[in-house]
């Protein structure tokens, strides 16, 4: 592995290890991403630059071997968006190159239980750099979509997250209702 990817995996290794809590983990990491994105970045492949003319692209660079924790370089096209989602877990997000948007939503009775009567409101926009990094905990869960407008450029981004994510929930807003969906991404290779 490149050695600034091979810090980055390690550090964050060491941070889980030590620290239960989903925020102090988040708070540890993100220095660390912002420090990744200073390298080089000669870890990132031709095979995780990917993009995809159907959706925006999700290339594994790292998933370690118990679960806990995974890493994926994200290449959207102009006007590529998630739809509104959450995760389940902490995460880390860096942007490498180009404008990624974030609009939030909020659950109006804050925890959700159920997969449906949800109220979802939509909350603030949040405009990311090359060299941003932010970041959500779970428990409530951080809702959003997440895209590139039609305006802009293309965008690579990066996102650690404190699980294999291979699967997350799904809002229909107007319905009220989520529902678990699997989420495909290309191999390490
Ligand atoms: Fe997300």
């Amino acid at each position: 592995m490149d050695q600034a990817l091979d810090r980055f995996i390690a550090g964050a290794q060491a941070v889980i290890e030590a620290h239960e809590e989903a925020a102090e983990r988040v708070t540890l990491i993100a220095p660390l991403m912002r420090r990744l994105l200073e390298s080089d970045k000669s870890f990132l492949k031709p095979h995780h630059l990917r993009s995809n003319p159907e959706h925006y692209e999700r290339n594994a660079i790292h998933i370690s071997d118990n679960g806990d924790l995974s890493l994926y370089a994200l290449v959207w096209l102009p006007g590529q968006w998630t739809p509104v989602h959450d995760h389940g877990c902490w995460g880390v997000v860096g942007i490498v190159e180009g404008l990624l948007e974030e609009r939030a939503f909020i659950a109006t009775d804050g925890e959700i239980t159920s997969h449906d009567g949800i109220e979802l409101r939509r909350g603030g926009v949040i405009l990311l750099n090359p060299g941003s990094v932010t970041s959500f905990v779970p428990n409530p869960d951080h809702i959003h979509m997440t895209g590139v407008s039609e305006e802009c450029t293309g965008c690579v981004s990066l996102h650690l997250y404190g699980r294999n994510m291979n699967s997350f929930h799904v809002y229909d807003v107007a319905a009220g209702t989520r529902r678990l969906i699997d989420v495909p991404h290309q191999e390490n290779r």
